[in-house]
């Protein structure tokens, strides 16, 4: 079981998912490393936002009998990737649930409110219906993840979790007042924002990282 960092915010605290989390902060890890990693933490990540999934039971027959056994039951799932690193967490949630929908959305600072306003949006109807799983791997200032989980409010979703890799206490604070109603799934609360908003110790540009784009 995760451990319980605050209310409504799980920290991912697994061996594994820290070793790995580990090889992907060092700046020598490739982009092909860096993406592997990430991928097989959200793996994790997503189990761990699953976890209360409701099941219901259906029949069936064993080699050795008939039973009724467990299925996901109840709400649809659909994930939404915030542009562009949330696709680095993507992958991993598709694994766990090929069946689920998928919604984008892309934020970008407007450079003279500064704040985060939406380019591009494009989910799924009947949000209402689903429970929306955020992927951002990394939640810095919290003002774009509140900005996106109040955009996909206001499209009708209701039952939502946020997913991240590392999350500043800042982030998480800014947050967690915002959207109270929505858990915070993350394996790592670091020490601080620094005066440019990076995640410190955190891990550089995740966009970035993913992508090999630095320096274009
Ligand atoms: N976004 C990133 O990619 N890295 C940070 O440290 C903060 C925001």
């Amino acid at each position: 079981m995760a451990a319980s960092a605050a209310p409504n915010v799980v920290l991912v605290d697994h061996p594994l998912v820290q070793h790995k989390l580990t090889m992907m902060r060092r700046q020598d890890a490739s982009t092909a490393e860096f993406r592997k990693l990430l991928r097989e933490i959200g793996l994790f990540l997503g189990y761990e936002a699953m976890r209360d999934l409701p099941l219901g039971k259906v029949p069936i027959t064993t080699p050795i009998m008939d039973m009724d056994a467990p299925v996901i039951a109840g709400k649809k799932l659909c994930f939404i990737s915030v542009l562009r690193a949330g696709d680095g967490l993507l992958g991993a949630m598709l694994d766990l649930v090929p069946s689920a929908r998928v919604g984008q959305v892309g934020l970008a600072r407007d450079e003279e409110t500064l704040q985060p306003m939406r380019y591009f949006f494009k989910v799924p109807p009947n949000l209402d219906e689903r429970l929306c799983v955020v992927l951002d791997p990394m939640l810095a200032t919290g003002n774009s993840a509140v900005r996106a989980v109040q955009e996909l409010k206001d499209a009708g979703a209701s039952d939502l979790k946020f997913v991240c890799l590392l999350a500043a206490p800042e982030g998480l604070e800014t947050f967690t007042k915002a959207h109270p109603d929505v858990p915070v799934i993350t394996a790592s609360i670091d020490s601080h924002l620094d005066a440019h908003g990076y995640i410190v110790p955190g891990l550089g540009d995740a966009g970035d990282r993913l992508f090999g784009t630095k320096g274009t």
